[in-house]
């Protein structure tokens, strides 16, 4: 099976969700491309729909498609957001931030009637935590800020966390997110309880937000190369 396949087959089945008429939050990330790609298709075809891009590379792909965007600024109301995932538990909770662009991504999310999540189906875990969790922080006192974060795991029952600043693809330079700050990539290995990790973390000054998206996805899309399956959740 291709990653690719799995992946287009979760971001067609989201456009079953899509309506005329309403504003879309649109992820960031390879799956969300997809996501943006088909819709593009079905803009060109009379859909009609305003968006709000959650990253400057999915502003650009959306723009470059042609697909109608609101800066954000402008929106009063998200009907519905499709994004990518790193990891879904069980609850439908998740590890986001592969892209770096987690702030924007829960900003919009939250902001939503309805977060659907699009994934190839490896991304779903029995405990969050393979995947290293991604923590935005302000570049000032960004040591200091990593010190605390790790401090902040281990208290949350997280055994030993190894917290990494994030290095731009291109030289050693920390990587800048589109808000002007770090990632820090926290290996945990396993996260036992996600929502202790997420109010330690969010406790931590100099932590702008977490990677831990809660109670805030209501439909996972898991692509296979056969199709896709729909799961729904209620908070
Ligand atoms: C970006 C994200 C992405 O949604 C996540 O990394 C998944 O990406 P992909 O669809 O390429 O596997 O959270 O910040």
């Amino acid at each position: 099976m291709s990653q690719d396949e799995a992946k287009r087959n979760a971001a067609a089945a989201a456009m079953e969700f899509v309506e005329s008429g309403m504003t879309l939050g649109l992820g960031t990330g390879s799956t969300a491309a997809f996501f943006v790609e088909f819709l593009a298709e079905e803009i060109s075809d009379g859909l009609d729909v305003r968006c709000v891009p959650t990253s400057v590379a999915t502003f650009e792909q959306a723009a470059a498609l042609g697909i109608p965007l609101l800066p954000v600024e402008q929106v009063e109301r998200i009907h519905l957001t499709v994004d990518g995932a790193d990891e879904i538990d069980p609850h439908a909770c998740l590890i986001k931030g592969g892209g770096a662009a987690l702030l924007r991504e829960k900003i919009i999310a939250n902001a939503s009637d309805h977060m659907v999540v699009i994934a190839d189906e490896s991304k779903a875990v029995e405990t969050l935590g393979a995947f290293p969790l991604p923590v935005e922080v302000s570049p000032f006192g960004f040591t200091i800020t990593a010190k605390k974060v790790f401090d902040a795991l281990k208290t949350s029952g997280v055994d030993q966390p190894i917290v990494k600043l994030r290095e731009s693809p291109v030289g050693k330079r920390p990587l800048v997110t589109d808000g002007g700050n770090y990632i820090l990539d926290c290996r945990c290995k396993e996260i036992p309880s996600a929502q202790a990790a997420a109010l330690a973390l969010s406790v931590v000054p100099g932590v702008v937000e977490h990677g831990l998206f809660i109670n805030l996805a209501r439909t996972i899309i898991l692509g296979d190369d056969e199709g896709a399956q729909i799961l729904e959740f209620e908070y």
